[in-house]
């Protein structure tokens, strides 16, 4: 492997103190860090970012958030600000995440201003997009995910972007090699009429597991994986990585 990949592993609402602890020292330990082109990323819980950065501050690792806020400071009860976030050496946040925008109402004008707002305190946003299995189906996938670019990317030089079907996140399901190709290349090329923009890379996530990771990475040319479930597991994130 001789592009930089990165391995973002989005453990969500998982892992208690004790158990993230366990899985970090284990990763710390493992032989990956001879892989200088392997950026490996963990973004736990909020509450777990302090004791983390702690944890991998002279190791490989890096530390990423799940979201953050679009405003600097202020009276916004029960949220994270991204000064915080910087604070605790937090280098990546992922925002738009098909699960924030279920359920905590992210759209598109929202991620933008989070988008921005990071930026501005040079960490850099993963910002995912994805259809809904409808989508697919009727296959106007490509006019939807442009919505959601055209939507969601401000003027800004470099940008990761997470191409994570709805429909294949946590079923099992993964699109084909040649399908994930399609849009890693439709972004990128979509992208380049931003003319700010002078790096893109893409992402793939949706059931990524070691079973598939090789044939991910290397058919469908994407940048690096978005791991949700496979990377709360020491074992199977071990694994990936091995084999990239
Ligand atoms: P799974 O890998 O569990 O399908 O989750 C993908 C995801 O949502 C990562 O952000």
């Amino acid at each position: 492997m001789d592009q930089n990949k990165l391995i973002v592993s989005n453990w969500k609402m998982n892992l208690n103190l004790s158990d993230s602890k366990k899985l970090i020292n284990k990763l710390i330990k493992s032989t990956f860090k001879k892989k200088p082109y392997l950026k490996n990323i963990i973004c736990p819980q909020f509450l777990l970012i302090p004791s983390i950065s702690n944890l991998i501050k002279d190791s490989h690792l890096l530390l990423g958030a799940q979201n953050c806020h679009f405003e600097r400071k202020g009276a916004f009860t029960g949220e994270s600000s991204i000064e915080l976030l910087k604070q605790f050496n937090c280098k990546y946040v992922i925002l738009g995440h098909s699960e924030r925008r279920l359920y905590s109402a992210d759209s598109n004008l929202l991620v933008k201003k989070k988008i921005k707002i990071a930026i501005s305190e040079e960490i850099k946003p993963i910002v995912c997009i994805g259809e809904p299995l409808e989508f697919r189906k009727n296959k106007s996938y490509l006019k939807f995910l442009e919505q959601q670019l055209n939507e969601c990317v401000p003027e800004c030089s470099e940008i990761i972007i997470a191409y994570e079907p709805i429909w294949s996140i946590g079923t099992g399901l993964v699109p084909d090699y040649e399908e994930i190709y399609e849009v890693q290349n439709y972004v990128k090329s979509f992208l380049k009429n931003n003319k700010f923009i002078k790096k893109i890379s893409v992402l793939y996530g949706g059931s990524v597991s070691s079973n598939n990771i090789a044939h991910i990475i290397k058919k469908s040319k994407v940048d690096g994986a978005l791991i949700g479930g496979s990377s709360l597991d020491d074992k199977e994130i071990l694994k990936i990585i091995s084999i990239l």
